[in-house]
């Protein structure tokens, strides 16, 4: 599989909760290459947490921010990264991860996200007054985009093991 992605990056992409951190990290060890996740990056960038940047800037800078920092990310290949569940969805940054490497998108269904992202107070999005319904507003407005990956991998009770190796496969 390392051969086989020369310079390519794998990129991970996928709603919150669908474990692409997780599983790009596995993978990456799995191959003998870089594991990054972009919204680490974006917090090691600006200094300051995901909740406060949108709380601050709001939004379309986040977004912004995440092209630019996922741009150079893709630059120099191979690494595995992970990236934020909106990065895929943005036109600008969908254009770069397409061209800097393969995409698998982790596809999980509501219940199996709501029960990992339910726990954690990490996303502004689900700030609202019902995050449940707003979770599956955005698998319904994100997944049809998230489907033109190169792979398809399903978030599931499996070991984590089982999914990375359907990756590497
Ligand atoms: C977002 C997902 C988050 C983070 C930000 C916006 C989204 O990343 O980038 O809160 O638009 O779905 P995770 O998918 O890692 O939770």
């Amino acid at each position: 599989a390392r051969a086989a992605l020369g310079k390519r990056n794998l990129v991970l992409i996928g709603l919150m909760g669908a474990g692409k951190s997780a599983i790009g990290r596995m993978t990456a060890q799995a191959l003998g290459i870089p594991f990054i996740d972009s919204d680490h990056e974006i917090e090691r960038v600006s200094r300051m947490s995901i909740t406060d940047l949108f709380a601050a800037y709001g939004e379309a800078e986040f977004r912004a921010l995440e092209t630019r920092v996922i741009k150079r990310l893709l630059r120099s290949g191979p690494r595995v990264v992970s990236t934020g569940g909106g990065a895929y969805i943005n036109e600008n940054t969908r254009k770069h991860i397409r061209r800097g490497g393969l995409t698998v998108w982790l596809k999980a269904d509501l219940d199996v996200l709501w029960e990992r992202v339910n726990k954690r107070d990490t996303r502004p999005l689900l700030k609202t007054e019902n995050p449940r319904q707003t979770l599956e507003n955005l698998m319904n407005a994100r997944y049809p985009i998230y489907a033109e990956a190169d792979l398809t991998v399903l978030s599931r009770d499996v070991k984590k093991e089982t999914m990375v190796e359907e990756v590497l496969a």
